[in-house]
């Protein structure tokens, strides 16, 4: 005999409509939660549930990360602590050590290309697309009219269009013009700024230049807010030449091969969203910036760079997009997020990308160091091996103790966490 059981369905109208302990009771029948889950996720922490349920869509629970600092940061000459929200252990502690090894060399230096973003708006359909370009750039200063109307306070920050550009791009549907705007955001991230900006002028577009526009959106390809690092380390400070020459060969391999590259630009995003999260900021937008940017030669390459001095000492660099705000959106609203900056000490969104590139620089060298001499999972076992622990069911003392006789076998696994424990459990 078969027994029916009713099929889950997942559309469950109106729970965007209900209180968050009700949604969280629907989500709770529909996935079988158990009590103990369900009193789990209703403690939202140091998260009001109400800023919670307006941040985002049919909230239920929120979702704690730890933050770490990353200490011995120096950073254009002024000392910074740096908190980093991430999952991923040795994060933190490979920022901290890559800033003590550089810190009496003079740390970081840093700049910004600018606060300039881009808004896209996508022309189709125009039979001349040479000279509907000429239409759309002879209204440039009815561009900006237009544009900066959207966002008076903007202006009056100093920001607001600065530059219209118009390409003519050929694709499977044919040719399309796209015109660019050139936004200061300042103090913003600015998408909200440069979207509003695409949408009012899309009609205007269509007017002088004929064709239908479709997308009116900003890019994340923010390559006219380039943030950059640079830092010196010496010989002395990293444990000698063959250290450095290891750190430049990785740096080589990246540069050459997209298949280590990503792994590579990993590592300098596991640093740079830890901080653009802790800041409340979009880690997305930041890294499809990143990404984007790393292939802009035409192959997928590194974004750092590694080079010796002349005085022998190794040179590392970080150039990368950085669309970071200070006001707008959870950097504003989320409390932590707040608390971060506070931390940070950044009172312009300018120092804030600036901070974040020197993260990005630390981290990279910290993992390339480790890849270049002992491996990377010297370093990783302790954290990791705790976690292990822990999956193991281990608590208290037991985690550093069980922890401890994995990293002794050699051996990080589950069942040997959990024979350990079985033998320390039976000893005491
Ligand atoms: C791990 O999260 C990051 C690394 O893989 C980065 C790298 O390989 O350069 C260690």
């Amino acid at each position: 005999m078969t027994v029916n059981t009713p099929a889950k369905n997942s559309r469950i109208p109106g729970l965007h409509k209900d209180d968050i302990a009700t949604r969280l009771a629907r989500v709770a029948a529909f996935a079988d939660l158990d009590a103990a889950t369900v009193s789990h996720l209703a403690d939202m922490g140091n998260l009001d549930p109400q800023l919670a349920d307006r941040l985002i869509e049919n909230v239920v629970a929120t979702m704690n990360i730890p933050i770490g600092i990353a200490t011995n940061m120096k950073v254009d000459g002024e000392d910074v602590l740096i908190p980093m929200a991430t999952e991923e252990s040795s994060v933190v502690a490979a920022v901290c050590n890559a800033a003590r090894q550089c810190y009496e060399h003079g740390g970081f230096t840093t700049s910004l290309s600018g606060s300039l973003m881009i808004a896209q708006v996508q022309l189709v359909g125009v039979p001349d697309p040479m000279h509907a370009r000429m239409r759309i750039l002879e209204r440039k200063a009815e561009i900006k009219t237009l544009c900066d109307e959207c966002d008076p306070m903007l202006v009056k920050l100093g920001g607001g269009l600065q530059d219209v550009e118009v390409r003519h791009i050929e694709t499977a549907g044919g040719p399309m013009v796209i015109t660019h705007l050139i936004v200061d955001t300042r103090d913003a991230m600015g998408a909200n700024a440069v979207n509003s900006m695409a949408e009012k002028l899309a009609p205007h577009i269509e007017a002088w230049a004929g064709g239908r526009v479709y997308l009116r959106i900003l890019s994340n390809l923010a390559d006219r807010r380039l943030a950059r690092a640079r830092a010196v380390w010496t010989c002395e400070a990293i444990g000698g030449e063959h250290v450095r020459d290891g750190i430049i060969s990785a740096y080589r391999f990246a540069a050459a091969d997209p298949y280590r590259a990503a792994t590579h630009n990993k590592g300098i995003m596991n640093g740079v969203s830890a901080v653009v999260l802790a800041t409340g900021n979009d880690t997305r937008a930041v890294e499809a910036g990143a990404h984007a940017y790393a292939a802009r030669k035409g192959w997928y390459s590194s974004l750092t760079d590694w080079e010796v001095t002349p005085d022998g000492n190794l040179a590392g660099t970080l150039e990368m997009p950085m669309a970071v705000g200070l006001v707008g959106g959870a950097t504003k609203l989320h409390p932590t997020a707040r608390a971060c900056l506070k931390i940070i000490g950044a009172t312009t969104a300018e120092r804030l990308a600036r901070v974040i590139a020197a993260v990005g620089l630390a981290q990279n060298f910290s993992a390339l160091k480790a890849l270049a001499t002992t491996g990377i999972q010297k370093g990783h076992m302790s954290l990791h091996a705790q976690n292990i622990a822990m999956m193991a069911g281990a608590t208290g003392d037991e985690i550093e103790q069980v922890a401890q006789a994995m990293v002794a076998q050699g051996a990080v696994r589950v069942d040997v966490a959990e024979a350990e424990l079985a033998r320390l459990r039976n000893r005491g």
